[in-house]
Order: C-alpha cells, then sequence, then structure tokens
C-alpha cells in the first residue's frame, strides 16, 4: 500500500485528533501518504478530501473533538453511497482506511471492507466503551473525569441542602461510564442497564441509607438503565416515597463528550494509530485495533460488533461495598 485514507465516524470522543494525528505520522514515518476525509463516511461519498503530512496535525494531540469532523452517514447505509465512497477513493489513489469510531462505524466498514474487498482497519473511539475486545475505547477516560468533575460539584450542593440527586450520564447501553464514574465520585447507588435492580430494592437501599446517617445522596443513573430511561418519573417516585430529601436531576449531557483528552486517552490513541498503520503494512484487514491486558490487539470486526461486553462484576461488588 501507498496511500492511507483516515476518517472518524459516529459520536466523537476526546482523543480522536490525536488517533488521526497518531495514523498520520505513522503513515509518514513508513513513507506512505496520508489523506483525511471530512465527516466520515458522508464524506467519502462527497469527495471531501484533504492531503494530511506530519506537519498537518500539529497542536492536534491536546485537542477534544475532531478536526476532521464526524457524522452518522445514511447514505453509507445504501450500495449507492458505498459506490461513490468507493471511487472517491480510487480517484484519490487510497488503498486503504483506517476508520476510528464506535460499532456503527465498524458495522458500516465491514461491510464496505467486504463489498469491494478494500482494506480497512478500525480504531475504537468512543466515550461509551462499549466495544468488544478492547478493554478501553479512546475518550472514555476522559468521559469519565469530565463526569467525576460535574459529580464533585454537585455534590457541594447536594449536602448543603440535603438533597437527593440523580444524576443521568451517556453510554448508549453499556453502563461502563456510570459504574466506574459512580465509584469515582462515591455515588450512593448506580443504575446500569446490565443489573435490573428494581424501583422497590432501589428504595429500601436509599430508606436504609437515610436510616443510617446519609443527609443527601447522589445516583448515578446510565442513560440506558431500564428505570433510569425516565429520569423525571424515577424522580417522581422516589420524592413520593421518600420525603425525606429534596430530590433533584442533573442530566450531563454532551459536556461528556468534549474536552481535552486525557493522558490516557492521548497515549491510547498513539498506540492504536500506530498499530492500525501496521496491521495495514501487515496485509491485515477487517479488524479493529484494541487494547487488551495493557497490550496493543488485533480484533476481528464481527468480534468487536457482536461479542458480549460483560460488566465487570468485581467493580458491581465494590460498588455496593462503597455504599454502605
Ligand atoms: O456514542 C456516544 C454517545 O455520546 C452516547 O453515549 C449517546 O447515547 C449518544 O452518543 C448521543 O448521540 P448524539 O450526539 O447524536 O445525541
Amino acid at each position: 500500500i501507498k496511500k492511507i485514507a483516515v476518517l472518524t465516524s459516529g459520536g466523537d470522543a476526546p482523543g480522536m485528533n490525536a488517533a488521526i494525528r497518531s495514523v498520520v505520522r505513522a503513515s509518514a514515518y513508513h513513507q506512505l501518504e496520508c489523506v483525511g476525509v471530512y465527516r466520515g463516511f458522508q464524506g467519502m461519498i462527497e469527495g471531501e478530501f484533504v492531503d494530511l503530512d506530519a506537519r498537518s496535525v500539529k497542536n492536534t494531540v491536546n485537542r477534544g473533538g475532531t478536526f476532521l469532523k464526524s457524522a452518522r452517514s445514511k447514505d453509507f447505509m445504501h450500495k449507492e453511497g458505498r459506490e461513490k465512497a468507493y471511487a472517491n477513493l480510487k480517484k484519490n489513489n487510497v488503498d486503504a482506511l483506517v476508520a476510528i469510531g464506535g460499532d456503527g462505524t465498524f458495522t458500516g466498514a465491514t461491510i464496505f471492507g467486504k463489498e469491494f474487498n478494500f482494506p480497512v482497519v478500525g480504531i475504537p473511539g468512543t466515550i461509551d466503551n462499549d466495544i468488544n475486545g478492547t478493554d478501553f475505547t479512546i475518550g472514555y477516560d476522559t468521559a469519565l473525569n469530565t463526569v467525576i468533575e460535574a459529580i464533585d460539584k454537585i455534590r457541594d450542593t447536594a449536602s448543603s441542602h440535603d438533597r437527593l440527586f440523580l444524576v443521568e450520564v451517556m453510554g448508549r447501553d453499556a453502563g461502563d461510564i456510570a459504574l466506574n464514574s459512580g465509584i469515582g465520585a462515591g455515588a450512593e447507588e448506580i443504575l446500569i442497564p446490565e443489573e435490573d435492580m428494581g424501583t422497590d430494592r432501589l428504595l429500601e437501599s436509599l430508606k436504609r441509607s437515610r436510616k443510617s446517617g446519609k443527609t443527601s445522596s447522589i445516583i448515578v443513573v446510565a442513560e440506558g438503565d431500564q428505570i433510569g430511561k425516565n429520569i423525571g418519573q424515577l424522580a417522581d417516585f422516589i420524592q413520593t416515597n421518600l420525603t425525606e430529601y429534596e430530590v433533584k436531576v442533573t442530566v450531563l449531557g454532551h459536556i461528556q463528550r468534549g474536552g481535552s483528552p486525557s493522558c490516557y486517552d492521548r497515549v491510547l490513541a498513539s498506540r492504536l494509530g500506530v498499530g492500525a498503520v501496521d496491521a495495514l503494512l501487515d496485509g491485515k484487514s477487517h479488524i479493529m485495533i484494541g487494547v487488551q491486558h495493557k497490550k496493543v490487539v488485533q480484533v476481528p470486526f464481527e468480534f468487536a460488533i457482536n461479542g458480549e461486553k460483560e460488566i465487570d462484576k468485581e467493580l458491581i461488588r465494590v460498588a455496593d461495598i462503597m455504599s454502605i
């Protein structure tokens, strides 16, 4: 291969710029040309390419978001769109693609790669940490730090007013952000989709804590959790049944997606970018570069997308013990 295209697709995540930079610099290191594609697969369809060399990615390692921009392309779901994308890659003499994103990105990349027998390697970039076959995704660590910083602030006001706060965090169908930030921020309860707590048990537990002397409380709720899905209703239910507290709701929302990436995310992004270019030079395709037990690994796309990522039971136990 002589020329690699790189794009970011799906929800952005802090550290995506560091991953692009790594792909560009690893390409330059191996004397390969590199081209960036704007707005993910949509830009590939519309032919929005930009030449990138080692210097074009200066001052990006510390920047949040993605300078290539990101999108969720509906057109790429249709063969006609993918044909246009393929024609644009050929027109630009691109031999291989690195797609940075989450499961939607890898699903599109798998279909495209197979359809045109085109080498594609993925890098997991999403705050959700919901990709199978990698211990961490780029952006997750930064998002966790953003969440605990926010909850620390909520804690100050919660304790001043003896209030109970329900704090909704992102994660789509995964509870990783909620569970880890909940432990880190000292949450009273953590509601995650992987474990159905049920409202009765939640209430019992809150009553017990109140009796044990707690005067304020923070409950972290994953957006994908069943009882948390309608957080307003949950707040009403608690308020009705536990009148000692005043219940408030905070939805953290998209602040979790922004900000300068943590050192961990920058290093992870740098490693995975190098791993992606190495894999392509090795003739590999249809794989994601991930990290397992501190080592960079190659994982088939199918496994990354379809495998069942289990929540860490030990963390659930730790969370339970901490909230005694
Ligand atoms: O996948 C990242 C994520 O931030 C999820 O946590 C969340 O459910 C979703 O994207 C929000 O998407 P959008 O930015 O399109 O509202």
